[in-house]
């Protein structure tokens, strides 16, 4: 589906997000492992928490809806069934990489497979390690979903991860949770800590010390009553539409503030953007607050390092936000990117080209010089939510009406985005 966006003239009023996707799909996998029921309030409504649901409900975990809320009864560490058919993880490398970890460990054999895109993601950074703990798994070319596992007892292991990866340590700390002993994780640069605090909210014994993280096995799960924060990966579309839009402000409520996650507000304000928070909370162990975002001069700036690892996904819309910005965007060490949903280096850099906007490629990042204009122009999603919202927030700053392709995308991570964006500039 296209989706026509016209100039805005400015964007005002409240906005509730969807749950955060990461905790989500965390709470979801650890309900479905635990002893009892588990209400999960605000569970992220995209299409990707929906696979992990699915995954499970296809091994036999009951789920409840109501509106606002799930209820997942959790079957206990050992009691899931061995599927009818193949898994089907969607568009979702983060149900596909963290419950192989699961499936690894189960009595059975499974097949998960996974959308056009997602069957072009690499997989040997998680079969590597699953397979030092010594799980069977094959995947075609070596690689690539779909994945065939033959579920077997695992045995804990100490990895030293190469790759920055979230979906990485978790896939091992959840296949630790069913073997006998200590399973450690080290992680090159910190990445977002969800795993380690939902382990914790849910029973586990977890030891995290500098970059290293350990799960003791067999580990018994409780269900509990949980509450998903914002997603702050879905805020920074509209907290970079809130900056370039003249006249406009948003009061954004309930957003996940993990420091692990919140790298893009620290960039953000260093940048001079117009954010105030307030209200800071604690959910189940997370960090939440309300944010209020202006319109404000942005200077722009580099990313790179740890500081690239922290915001990944919010760089299709801070790409946009650099064009605009007084001294641009640098982005470095971004190599990830490549191999996201889409190669999102190359979506970003064909997009902003189509909106007559400068950049230079590079093959871990881009440069973007600031002071520039979009031009109306026809955006591709290339299938990939962030794409989508990025380019239609940049079609608000442009000088005529744009068109984004593909835009249903969004629905993947933030079904309401468009219903949203248009209730701010009524
Ligand atoms: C995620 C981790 C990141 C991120 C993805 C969600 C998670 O992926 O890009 O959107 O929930 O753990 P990587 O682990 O591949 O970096």
């Amino acid at each position: 589906m296209d989706i026509k966006i016209s100039p805005a003239e400015s964007l005002r009023g409240d906005i509730r997000l969807p749950g955060d996707k990461s905790i989500s799909h965390r709470y979801a996998i650890l309900a479905s492992l635990a002893d009892g029921a588990t209400r999960i309030r605000n569970y992220a409504s995209g299409a990707d928490c929906r696979s992990t649901l699915g995954v499970f409900q296809a091994m036999g975990v009951r789920v409840e809806e109501a509106p606002g809320e799930i209820v997942i009864h959790g079957p206990g560490l050992r009691g899931l069934h061995k599927p009818e058919c193949a898994l089907d993880a969607g568009n979702s490398g983060s149900t596909m990489r963290m419950l192989s970890g699961v499936l690894a460990a189960q009595p059975f054999s499974s097949t998960i497979a996974g959308d056009e895109s997602l069957s072009r993601r690499p997989m040997d950074r998680i079969m590597k390690p699953l397979g030092e703990m010594g799980a069977r798994i094959r995947g075609r070319d070596g690689r690539y979903p779909p994945l065939e596992i033959d579920g077997r007892p695992l045995r804990p292991i100490r990895y030293a991860s190469p790759v920055a990866s979230a979906q990485v340590k978790t896939c091992i700390l959840l296949a630790g949770l069913f073997a006998e002993g200590a399973t450690t994780v080290v992680e090159p640069t910190p990445t977002r800590d969800h795993t380690e605090i939902a382990l914790r909210e849910f029973g586990a014994t977890v030891e995290v010390s500098g970059r290293s993280v350990s799960v003791q096995g067999p580990a018994r799960l409780a269900g509990g009553e949980f509450t998903v924060p914002g997603d702050i990966s879905s805020a920074a579309f509209f907290l970079v539409a809130a900056s370039i839009v003249p006249g406009s402000r948003l009061l954004i409520e309930g957003v996940g503030l993990n420091p692990t996650r919140a790298a893009l507000l620290d960039f953000l304000l260093s940048a001079g953007a117009g954010i105030r928070v307030s209200n800071m909370r604690q959910a189940h162990g997370e960090p939440v607050g309300d944010l209020v975002v202006e319109t404000a001069r942005i200077r722009g700036g580099a990313i790179e390092r740890d500081t690239t690892a922290a915001l990944i996904d919010e760089i299709p819309a801070l790409a946009v936000l650099g064009a605009l910005s007084e001294e641009g965007l640098s982005v470095h060490d971004a190599r990830e990117l490549r191999v996201k949903e889409t190669d999102r280096i190359a979506s970003i850099v064909t997009n902003l080209r189509r909106a007559g906007v400068e950049i230079e490629e590079r093959e871990d990042g881009f440069s973007i010089p600031g002071r520039q204009r979009f031009r109306a122009a026809r955006y591709d999603s290339f299938g990939d939510h962030r794409i989508a919202m990025a380019f239609a927030v940049a079609a608000l700053a442009a000088d005529g009406e744009s068109v984004v392709e593909n835009a249903d995308a969004a629905s993947v991570s933030f079904p309401e985005f468009f219903t949203t964006l248009e209730r701010l500039r009524a």
